[in-house]
Protein backbone atom coordinates (compact mmCIF):
# COMPACT_ATOMS: atom_id res chain seq x y z
CA UNK A 1 0.00 0.00 0.00
CA UNK A 2 1.17 3.45 -1.08
CA UNK A 3 2.42 5.22 2.05
CA UNK A 4 0.68 8.71 2.88
CA UNK A 5 3.01 12.29 1.93
CA UNK A 6 3.58 14.11 4.68
CA UNK A 7 5.32 17.55 4.91
CA UNK A 8 7.36 18.30 8.10
CA UNK A 9 8.15 22.26 7.51
CA UNK A 10 10.87 22.38 10.21
CA UNK A 11 13.57 20.50 11.94
CA UNK A 12 11.50 18.61 14.62
CA UNK A 13 13.36 16.76 17.83
CA UNK A 14 14.63 13.38 16.50
CA UNK A 15 12.54 11.75 18.24
CA UNK A 16 9.78 13.10 16.65
CA UNK A 17 10.52 12.30 13.01
CA UNK A 18 11.91 8.67 13.95
CA UNK A 19 8.14 8.24 14.78
CA UNK A 20 6.14 10.08 11.59
CA UNK A 21 8.48 8.48 9.47
CA UNK A 22 7.93 4.83 10.97
CA UNK A 23 4.35 5.42 9.42
CA UNK A 24 4.40 7.94 6.91
CA UNK A 25 6.29 9.04 3.78
CA UNK A 26 7.62 11.86 5.09
CA UNK A 27 9.83 14.96 3.37
CA UNK A 28 12.06 17.11 6.35
CA UNK A 29 13.40 20.39 5.63
CA UNK A 30 16.96 19.51 5.67
CA UNK A 31 18.19 23.41 5.50
CA UNK A 32 15.11 24.65 8.45
CA UNK A 33 14.46 27.25 6.84
CA UNK A 34 10.77 28.87 7.11
CA UNK A 35 8.97 27.73 3.71
CA UNK A 36 8.03 30.92 1.55
CA UNK A 37 4.27 31.32 0.10
CA UNK A 38 5.30 29.62 -3.03
CA UNK A 39 6.94 26.14 -1.02
CA UNK A 40 3.68 26.43 0.86
CA UNK A 41 0.89 27.10 -1.87
CA UNK A 42 2.73 23.84 -3.62
CA UNK A 43 2.90 21.54 -0.56
CA UNK A 44 -0.97 22.09 -0.14
CA UNK A 45 -1.04 20.31 -3.36
CA UNK A 46 1.91 17.95 -3.02
CA UNK A 47 1.13 16.49 -0.10
CA UNK A 48 -2.11 14.64 2.43
CA UNK A 49 -1.13 16.03 5.60
CA UNK A 50 1.21 18.89 6.76
CA UNK A 51 3.16 19.47 9.95
CA UNK A 52 3.52 23.33 10.61
CA UNK A 53 4.74 25.39 12.60
CA UNK A 54 4.34 29.14 13.86
CA UNK A 55 6.19 30.35 10.79
CA UNK A 56 4.23 28.71 8.16
CA UNK A 57 1.25 31.16 7.57
CA UNK A 58 -1.81 29.47 5.56
CA UNK A 59 -4.37 32.19 4.55
CA UNK A 60 -7.72 32.35 3.09
CA UNK A 61 -5.99 32.80 -0.47
CA UNK A 62 -3.59 29.47 -0.24
CA UNK A 63 -6.23 27.59 1.68
CA UNK A 64 -8.88 28.55 -1.58
CA UNK A 65 -6.68 27.35 -4.04
CA UNK A 66 -8.35 24.18 -4.91
CA UNK A 67 -7.32 21.68 -5.97
CA UNK A 68 -5.45 21.00 -2.61
CA UNK A 69 -4.48 17.42 -1.93
CA UNK A 70 -3.85 18.09 2.27
CA UNK A 71 -6.54 16.34 4.20
CA UNK A 72 -5.19 17.10 7.36
CA UNK A 73 -2.63 20.21 8.93
CA UNK A 74 -1.32 19.04 12.59
CA UNK A 75 0.07 22.29 13.56
CA UNK A 76 3.57 21.54 15.62
CA UNK A 77 2.22 24.26 18.68
CA UNK A 78 -1.03 25.37 20.78
CA UNK A 79 -1.53 28.88 19.62
CA UNK A 80 -3.12 28.55 15.99
CA UNK A 81 -3.70 32.39 14.82
CA UNK A 82 -1.70 31.62 11.68
CA UNK A 83 -4.13 29.51 10.24
CA UNK A 84 -6.92 31.14 8.47
CA UNK A 85 -9.60 27.80 10.22
CA UNK A 86 -12.65 29.07 8.56
CA UNK A 87 -10.63 28.83 5.24
CA UNK A 88 -9.55 25.67 6.00
CA UNK A 89 -12.87 24.38 7.29
CA UNK A 90 -14.24 25.80 3.77
CA UNK A 91 -11.78 23.59 2.24
CA UNK A 92 -12.27 20.44 4.09
CA UNK A 93 -9.02 20.49 5.47
CA UNK A 94 -8.76 19.32 9.23
CA UNK A 95 -6.46 21.54 11.53
CA UNK A 96 -5.29 20.35 14.51
CA UNK A 97 -2.95 21.71 17.56
CA UNK A 98 -0.98 20.25 20.60
CA UNK A 99 -2.66 22.41 23.56
CA UNK A 100 -1.36 21.06 26.99
CA UNK A 101 1.85 20.17 26.30
CA UNK A 102 3.89 23.52 26.70
CA UNK A 103 2.01 24.30 29.52
CA UNK A 104 4.68 24.19 31.75
CA UNK A 105 7.76 25.22 29.71
CA UNK A 106 5.86 28.60 28.96
CA UNK A 107 4.74 29.16 32.47
CA UNK A 108 8.55 28.91 33.30
CA UNK A 109 9.62 31.86 30.52
CA UNK A 110 6.65 33.95 32.34
CA UNK A 111 8.27 33.37 35.73
CA UNK A 112 11.84 33.82 34.57
CA UNK A 113 11.52 37.33 32.39
CA UNK A 114 9.51 38.64 35.91
CA UNK A 115 12.33 37.52 37.46
CA UNK A 116 14.70 38.67 35.43
CA UNK A 117 12.86 42.12 34.69
CA UNK A 118 12.66 42.76 38.22
CA UNK A 119 15.98 42.06 39.19
CA UNK A 120 17.52 43.55 36.33
CA UNK A 121 19.42 40.54 35.09
CA UNK A 122 19.90 41.46 31.53
CA UNK A 123 21.35 45.00 32.34
CA UNK A 124 23.87 42.84 34.64
CA UNK A 125 24.40 40.33 31.84
CA UNK A 126 25.49 43.11 29.57
CA UNK A 127 27.28 45.39 31.86
CA UNK A 128 29.20 42.63 33.06
CA UNK A 129 30.17 41.26 30.12
CA UNK A 130 31.14 45.26 28.15
CA UNK A 131 33.92 45.05 30.85
CA UNK A 132 31.99 47.65 32.71
CA UNK A 133 31.66 45.79 36.11
CA UNK A 134 34.11 47.90 38.64
CA UNK A 135 32.49 45.50 41.92
CA UNK A 136 30.50 44.95 44.14
CA UNK A 137 28.62 48.33 45.39
CA UNK A 138 25.61 48.44 47.40
CA UNK A 139 23.48 50.82 45.13
CA UNK A 140 23.91 49.00 41.87
CA UNK A 141 21.46 47.96 39.59
CA UNK A 142 19.08 47.69 42.40
CA UNK A 143 15.82 46.23 41.30
CA UNK A 144 12.51 44.95 43.72
CA UNK A 145 10.77 42.29 45.62
CA UNK A 146 8.35 40.62 44.16
CA UNK A 147 7.13 39.38 47.41
CA UNK A 148 3.42 40.22 48.32
CA UNK A 149 2.75 41.98 44.94
CA UNK A 150 -0.51 41.64 42.96
CA UNK A 151 0.20 39.26 39.62
CA UNK A 152 -2.42 40.61 36.97
CA UNK A 153 -3.35 37.42 34.22
CA UNK A 154 -5.07 38.41 31.19
CA UNK A 155 -6.83 35.44 30.11
CA UNK A 156 -7.19 32.32 32.48
CA UNK A 157 -6.28 29.27 30.19
CA UNK A 158 -3.90 26.44 31.11
CA UNK A 159 -0.59 28.51 30.86
CA UNK A 160 -1.97 31.43 32.88
CA UNK A 161 -3.14 29.01 35.31
CA UNK A 162 -0.09 26.96 35.65
CA UNK A 163 2.14 30.63 35.91
CA UNK A 164 -0.25 31.91 38.44
CA UNK A 165 0.42 28.16 40.48
CA UNK A 166 4.28 28.66 40.13
CA UNK A 167 4.61 32.57 40.70
CA UNK A 168 2.61 32.07 44.17
CA UNK A 169 5.16 29.06 45.24
CA UNK A 170 7.93 30.42 44.14
CA UNK A 171 7.51 34.61 43.71
CA UNK A 172 4.75 34.54 46.80
CA UNK A 173 2.67 36.97 44.58
CA UNK A 174 -1.37 37.43 44.84
CA UNK A 175 -3.10 36.14 42.04
CA UNK A 176 -5.97 38.89 40.16
CA UNK A 177 -7.05 37.74 36.88
CA UNK A 178 -9.54 39.39 33.60
CA UNK A 179 -10.86 36.94 31.20
CA UNK A 180 -14.08 37.05 28.63
CA UNK A 181 -15.46 34.53 30.66
CA UNK A 182 -15.29 34.14 34.71
CA UNK A 183 -13.64 31.04 36.14
CA UNK A 184 -15.70 28.66 38.86
CA UNK A 185 -15.51 29.23 42.22
CA UNK A 186 -13.43 26.23 42.73
CA UNK A 187 -11.05 27.50 39.50
CA UNK A 188 -10.54 30.85 41.34
CA UNK A 189 -10.21 29.09 44.84
CA UNK A 190 -7.68 26.72 44.12
CA UNK A 191 -5.00 29.63 43.19
CA UNK A 192 -6.54 32.77 45.50
CA UNK A 193 -7.14 34.19 42.29
CA UNK A 194 -9.40 37.45 42.18
CA UNK A 195 -11.87 38.56 39.29
CA UNK A 196 -11.35 41.87 37.85
CA UNK A 197 -13.78 42.03 35.58
CA UNK A 198 -12.80 45.11 33.03
CA UNK A 199 -9.30 45.13 31.76
CA UNK A 200 -8.60 48.85 32.91
CA UNK A 201 -9.34 47.86 36.54
CA UNK A 202 -6.59 44.51 36.09
CA UNK A 203 -3.89 46.81 34.83
CA UNK A 204 -4.93 49.29 37.95
CA UNK A 205 -4.57 46.45 40.21
CA UNK A 206 -1.57 44.81 38.95
CA UNK A 207 2.22 45.15 39.54
CA UNK A 208 3.06 42.45 37.29
CA UNK A 209 0.50 42.27 34.02
CA UNK A 210 1.45 38.58 32.29
CA UNK A 211 -0.32 38.14 29.25
CA UNK A 212 -2.25 34.65 28.21
CA UNK A 213 -4.91 35.69 25.61
CA UNK A 214 -4.57 34.09 22.40
CA UNK A 215 -3.41 36.45 19.47
CA UNK A 216 -5.42 37.09 16.42
CA UNK A 217 -7.66 39.96 15.41
CA UNK A 218 -9.65 39.97 18.49
CA UNK A 219 -6.65 40.96 20.47
CA UNK A 220 -4.52 42.56 18.41
CA UNK A 221 -3.15 45.57 20.40
CA UNK A 222 -5.30 45.66 23.32
CA UNK A 223 -2.01 46.83 25.04
CA UNK A 224 -2.26 49.90 23.21
CA UNK A 225 -1.16 53.55 24.53
CA UNK A 226 -4.23 53.46 26.62
CA UNK A 227 -4.41 50.63 28.60
CA UNK A 228 -0.59 50.77 29.44
CA UNK A 229 -1.42 54.11 30.70
CA UNK A 230 -3.70 52.44 33.22
CA UNK A 231 -0.99 50.30 34.77
CA UNK A 232 1.23 51.45 37.32
CA UNK A 233 4.71 53.26 36.76
CA UNK A 234 5.96 50.89 39.11
CA UNK A 235 4.62 48.01 36.68
CA UNK A 236 6.06 45.25 34.65
CA UNK A 237 4.61 43.48 31.58
CA UNK A 238 4.87 40.10 30.45
CA UNK A 239 4.68 39.08 27.28
CA UNK A 240 4.89 35.27 26.45
CA UNK A 241 1.33 35.05 24.59
CA UNK A 242 1.28 36.20 20.99
CA UNK A 243 3.35 39.99 20.10
CA UNK A 244 0.43 41.09 18.09
CA UNK A 245 -1.36 41.91 21.27
CA UNK A 246 1.24 44.88 22.33
CA UNK A 247 1.46 48.06 20.15
CA UNK A 248 5.40 47.65 20.35
CA UNK A 249 5.77 51.36 19.66
CA UNK A 250 3.04 52.59 22.04
CA UNK A 251 5.17 49.73 24.24
CA UNK A 252 8.84 51.43 23.98
CA UNK A 253 7.85 55.04 24.58
CA UNK A 254 5.87 53.65 27.75
CA UNK A 255 9.06 52.01 29.19
CA UNK A 256 11.11 54.73 28.26
CA UNK A 257 8.98 57.62 29.49
CA UNK A 258 8.26 55.97 32.68
CA UNK A 259 4.83 55.12 32.30
CA UNK A 260 5.34 51.86 33.05
CA UNK A 261 8.77 50.45 34.88
CA UNK A 262 9.48 47.45 32.88
CA UNK A 263 9.01 44.39 30.77
CA UNK A 264 9.84 41.23 30.07
CA UNK A 265 8.77 40.04 26.18
CA UNK A 266 9.31 36.36 24.67
CA UNK A 267 7.08 37.48 21.29
CA UNK A 268 7.04 39.97 19.51
CA UNK A 269 4.83 41.55 16.39
CA UNK A 270 6.51 40.53 13.39
CA UNK A 271 8.77 37.81 14.51
CA UNK A 272 11.84 37.64 13.97
CA UNK A 273 11.77 41.20 13.89
CA UNK A 274 12.12 43.28 16.91
CA UNK A 275 11.11 47.25 17.04
CA UNK A 276 13.98 48.90 16.94
CA UNK A 277 12.80 51.24 20.01
CA UNK A 278 13.05 47.98 22.36
CA UNK A 279 16.46 47.03 21.33
CA UNK A 280 17.83 50.13 22.47
CA UNK A 281 16.11 50.46 25.97
CA UNK A 282 17.79 48.63 29.20
CA UNK A 283 14.62 48.04 31.20
CA UNK A 284 12.73 45.53 28.69
CA UNK A 285 13.89 41.80 29.06
CA UNK A 286 14.02 40.31 25.04
CA UNK A 287 14.01 36.83 24.68
CA UNK A 288 13.57 34.62 21.46
CA UNK A 289 9.97 33.25 21.70
CA UNK A 290 11.55 30.33 24.07
CA UNK A 291 8.52 29.87 25.17
CA UNK A 292 8.25 25.76 24.41
CA UNK A 293 12.08 25.37 23.81
CA UNK A 294 12.56 22.98 25.83
CA UNK A 295 14.08 19.10 23.86
CA UNK A 296 10.87 17.55 26.38
CA UNK A 297 8.47 19.76 25.79
CA UNK A 298 8.84 20.31 21.97
CA UNK A 299 9.26 16.25 21.65
CA UNK A 300 6.00 15.83 23.85
CA UNK A 301 4.63 18.47 21.03
CA UNK A 302 5.91 16.26 18.86
CA UNK A 303 4.32 13.06 19.86
CA UNK A 304 0.96 15.56 20.12
CA UNK A 305 1.10 16.17 16.43
CA UNK A 306 1.36 12.48 15.66
CA UNK A 307 -1.31 11.30 17.58
CA UNK A 308 -3.48 13.54 15.74
CA UNK A 309 -2.09 12.10 12.11
CA UNK A 310 -2.45 8.82 13.26
CA UNK A 311 -5.74 9.40 14.67
CA UNK A 312 -7.16 11.42 11.77
CA UNK A 313 -5.54 8.81 9.37
CA UNK A 314 -7.58 5.78 11.40
CA UNK A 315 -10.55 7.28 11.20
CA UNK A 316 -11.31 8.96 14.16
CA UNK A 317 -11.29 12.29 15.42
CA UNK A 318 -7.76 13.81 16.10
CA UNK A 319 -7.54 14.55 20.15
CA UNK A 320 -6.67 18.43 19.00
CA UNK A 321 -8.87 19.05 16.65
CA UNK A 322 -9.40 22.67 16.27
CA UNK A 323 -11.02 22.84 12.65
C1 LIG B 1 5.72 27.17 19.67
C2 LIG B 1 4.04 28.72 20.75
O1 LIG B 1 7.04 26.82 19.77
O2 LIG B 1 2.80 26.69 20.71
C3 LIG B 1 2.79 27.89 20.65
O3 LIG B 1 1.72 28.51 20.52
O4 LIG B 1 3.98 29.87 20.86
C4 LIG B 1 5.43 28.18 20.71
O5 LIG B 1 5.83 27.84 21.99
C5 LIG B 1 5.42 27.65 18.28
O6 LIG B 1 4.14 28.12 18.13
C6 LIG B 1 5.67 26.54 17.30
O7 LIG B 1 4.84 26.57 16.19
Amino acid sequence: MQRLKLLITRRLPEAVHERLHSRYDVTANAEDLPFDREALARALREFDALVPTITDRFDAELLQAAPLRTRVIANFGAGIEHIDLEAARAAHIVVTNTPGALTEATAEIALLLMLMAARRAGEGERLLRAGQWRGWAPTQLLGHDLRGTTLGLIGFGRIARETARRARALLDVRVAYHSRSRASVDDEGALGATYLDSLPALLAASDIVSLHCPGGAATRHLLNRQALECMKPTAILINTARGSVVDEGALADALSQGVIAAAGLDVYEAEPAVHPALLKLENVVLLPHLGSATLQTRTAMGMRVADNLDAFFSGNTPPNRVA
